[in-house]
């Protein structure tokens, strides 16, 4: 080798030894700014999750049920929805072009709310759904205590007019009674009085549990009331091959009115025996519910239309041959008086439940 090709060389080294120098100190460089980008990508993520988790966390307390589609099948649902079991139901309103509305099934009364997702989630939808079944129950609660209370006012006020009047009307036909009258003419005497004296009793019925009344209240056991009207309906169930079955669950003590709460008490009795004619059950059940005693009574028997359901605390109210319609409106007015409510559920042919509820303290 030439002196001239050693120097080349030894340049060409050199040149190479101080490239690789700052290839080496280049990639010292990438080498850590990989490693801050990798931190960072961590922390991101981390982030990343956290929002994730903080985002179902909040869709997981929502009272209402959230559900994610696609057009086959749920791709999230939080944990109210899961709670109210829509698997049925998300199915129909999937296909369905609505995009609100309301719906039924056994477990409840929903509202529903369904939209398209955008913003790149195209093809999802978002249904929301409510149970409502509590709100529906009271709203209709609240129509029907306005609707009775106007009605009470009108059937206290009519059954005012009618009392004076009637009064004479007996008056004089005790009279014409205790004159000289032949035996056809005393029977027809006879009659007339009978109507009139029920035409009374019904309207003393009417002034005397549509009136606010001072209640005799005590602390008692609803268990002892319903215990006691058992008994004195004993045999006229057991004539009808009708079974009871009590269940209590509360032993506490109740303010009532005794002798009031035993006419309710025998009221749903004798209407339950009356829905089952022959052969059935009857369950009642006393048990606690927050603040109030809660009993429920149930029977077998022929149940209502929802039509019949609406309109039985109503006044004359009856769907039977030789029946008042005022039991159940005298209830209505007891239970009121009480500071309590009454809900019903029933279908035709598939018996009635009334679900009686007394706050356990008066203050
Ligand atoms: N347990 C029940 N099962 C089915 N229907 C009932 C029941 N209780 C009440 N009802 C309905 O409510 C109506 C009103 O009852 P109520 O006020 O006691 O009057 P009445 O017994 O004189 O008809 C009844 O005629 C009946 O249609
Ligand atoms: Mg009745």
């Amino acid at each position: 080798m030439s002196a001239s090709q050693t120097k080349l060389l030894e340049n060409a080294f050199q040149e190479f030894s101080k490239a690789s120098g700052s290839i080496i100190s280049y990639y010292n460089v990438l080498e850590s700014q990989i490693k801050q980008l990798r931190k960072e990508i961590e922390e991101k993520n981390g982030e990343l999750s956290r929002a994730k988790e903080y985002l179902y966390t909040i869709l997981n307390s929502l009272p209402v049920g959230v559900v994610v589609v696609d057009k086959e099948s749920i791709l999230f649902s939080n944990t109210r929805a899961e709670q109210l079991g829509p698997e049925g139901f998300i199915g129909n309103l999937n296909n369905g072009t609505h995009c609100v509305g309301e719906l039924k099934n056994s477990k409840g009364h929903y509202r529903w709310r369904k939209e398209e997702l955008t913003n790149g989630f195209e093809g999802k939808e978002v249904i929301v759904f409510e149970d409502i079944t509590e709100i529906e129950k009271m709203k209709e609660r609240l129509e029907r205590d306005e609707r009775l209370r106007a009605m009470g006012e009108m059937a206290a006020r009519i059954s005012h007019e009618i009392k004076n009047p009637l009064g004479s009307m007996e008056l004089f036909l005790s009279m014409l009674q205790n004159g000289r009258l032949k035996k056809r003419e005393k029977q027809y005497v006879d009659h007339v009085l009978f109507g009139v004296k029920t035409i009374d009793r019904i309207i003393n019925n009417i002034l005397s549990y549509t009136r606010p009344k001072t209640l005799a209240l005590k602390p008692e056991k609803p268990s002892r009331v319903v215990e006691d009207i058992l008994d004195f309906m004993n045999i006229s169930m057991k004539s009808r091959e009708i079974e009871v079955h009590l269940f209590n669950l509360y032993d506490g003590l109740c303010y009532f009115d005794p002798d009031l709460m035993k006419l309710v008490m025998m009221n749903f009795i004798s209407n339950a025996m009356e829905a089952i004619n022959k052969g059935g059950v009857i369950t009642i059940e006393i048990k606690e519910k927050e603040q109030y005693a809660l009993i429920i009574v149930r029977d077998s028997g022929a149940g209502m239309s929802e039509e019949v359901r609406k309109n039985i605390f109503n006044p004359f109210f009856t769907t039977k041959d030789k029946g008042v319609g005022l039991g159940l409106f005298i209830v209505y007015n007891i239970i009121q008086a009480h500071h309590g409510y009454i809900e019903v559920e029933s279908a035709e042919g598939a018996g009635s439940s009334f679900f009686v509820y007394i706050p356990k303290d008066r203050t």
